[in-house]
């Protein structure tokens, strides 16, 4: 994971994500082996920000029988037109709906998934360009992040995230690490911040309740790495 260039794009020289995909819809899929690593938060928030940048319209496929990020999403109905497009499935309907998906305008479609194993993310995996795994920033769930990484990578790209859920700050080298060692790339770390909650809980994005903040920054620079990720692909 040397390799760095992707994160040095000049916004000048971006090329067209659906381009470098066979011009198709782009799908990128949160998993996690972990409850509570962050999944529907930056569902949300990746898909707002693809939005922001150009790389829309974007829409949010939740198969998690929870429905929390459709339900988020049906709470931005009448506030803001982004994300263009949702819809909720289990796992075995996924394909069915990602075709419904593919027939809208959406040119990406972000996937939010239930905390499961590699057996149980594979199907999600397969439909997926990129599989983006948060994890807390502590060794030991960084490590079962990059074993379900390892799984998943001969499927899609994966890109890790540290997420810092519960942390005033930082993040733990040995985090860093063990995703390093995970067959995938390091996206990048999100801090510890209330506005995510208290955007979700809202129906919002921390780009619109928190705006120019930090961690509406934390989201655009993390939504920049993913994206370089995508193009080098
Ligand atoms: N970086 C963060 N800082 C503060 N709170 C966070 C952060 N990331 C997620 N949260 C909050 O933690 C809780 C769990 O996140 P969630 O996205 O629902 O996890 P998952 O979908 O992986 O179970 C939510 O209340 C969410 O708003
Ligand atoms: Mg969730």
């Amino acid at each position: 994971m040397s390799n760095v260039t992707p994160f040095r794009r000049e916004p000048g020289e971006r090329p067209d994500l659906p381009a470098r995909h066979g011009g198709g819809m782009v799908v990128v899929a949160l998993a996690s082996p972990a409850v509570g690593a962050g999944r529907t938060m930056l569902a949300a928030h990746i898909a707002v920000q693809a939005e922001l940048t150009g790389d829309g319209p974007s829409g949010v496929l939740d198969a998690d029988p929870t429905g929390a990020l459709f339900q988020w999403w049906n709470r931005r109905q009448g506030k803001m037109d982004a994300p263009a497009f949702g819809a909720h499935c289990d796992i075995g309907g996924l394909a069915v709906t990602l075709a419904g998906m593919r027939a809208t305008e959406a040119r990406l479609c972000v996937i939010d998934t239930a905390a499961g194993d590699a057996e149980a993310l594979a199907p999600v995996a397969a439909v997926a360009d990129m599989v983006v795994i948060p994890s807390d920033a502590n060794a030991g769930s960084a490590n079962e992040a990059a074993a379900l990484g390892r799984a998943l990578s001969k499927q899609a790209t994966i890109a890790f995230v540290i997420n810092c859920r519960g942390h005033s700050g930082g993040e733990d080298g040995n985090a860093l690490a063990a995703t390093g060692s995970g067959g995938g790339w390091p996206a990048g770390t999100v801090q510890h911040a209330n506005a995510y909650a208290i955007a979700m809980t809202a129906g919002r994005s921390v780009t619109e309740s928190h705006a120019g903040g930090d961690a509406a920054q934390n989201i655009a620079e993390l939504w920049r790495n993913l994206r370089g990720i995508l193009v080098a692909g």
